[in-house]
């Protein structure tokens, strides 16, 4: 079932699926169900369309004002739509402390991005993150959530290459 369609040409309105409709309605009495549900929508989306916070707040019975403050809040809910690909550099303490700040400019140097949004193509999306849990490998990237470990910033072409094939 699409549930996509482009009104004007450029304002996308998204709606919930009816299996996100049944996963609300499931969840709608128990405690901790907004975060839950914006888990839910964010994972079928890749994001939370604007659209569909709004169907959230009516099938939940909740103020808009209050799913905006969570998704602002934790910086884990994405209200833009990401690239095809994630690259994620971790700017934890042992990655940082080799060279990741580094790796993340180069990426973003070379698809000429500002860290933390995605390429005019829509192709990739660069981000910084906090401890990956790999720290052993570090400097470590998560490329389409894979873990690339002990990367420097003279290899970031050649990981753009095999990517981009
Ligand atoms: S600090 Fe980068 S993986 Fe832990």
């Amino acid at each position: 079932m699409k549930n996509s369609v482009k009104i004007n040409g450029d304002v996308e309105q998204i709606s919930l699926t009816q299996e996100l409709k049944d996963f609300i309605k499931l969840w709608k009495s128990k405690p901790g169900n907004l975060i839950m549900v914006l888990h839910q929508v964010q994972e079928h989306f890749g994001y939370i369309p604007e659209s569909t916070a709004f169907e959230v707040a009516r099938l939940l019975n909740v103020p808009v004002a209050k799913i905006f403050g969570v998704i602002t809040f934790y910086h884990f809910f994405k209200l833009t739509k990401p690239g095809r690909n994630k690259i994620a550099v971790c700017l934890g303490t042992a990655c940082y402390l080799k060279g990741s700040g580094d790796i993340l400019n180069e990426f973003s140097r070379q698809l000429n991005v500002e860290i933390g949004e995605t390429t005019a193509d829509g192709e990739f999306t660069v981000e910084a993150v906090r401890c990956v849990g790999c720290c052993g490998l570090a400097p470590v990237i998560t490329f389409n959530g894979e873990v690339v470990g002990r990367v420097s910033s003279k290899d970031v072409s050649g990981i753009l290459e095999k990517y981009m094939i």
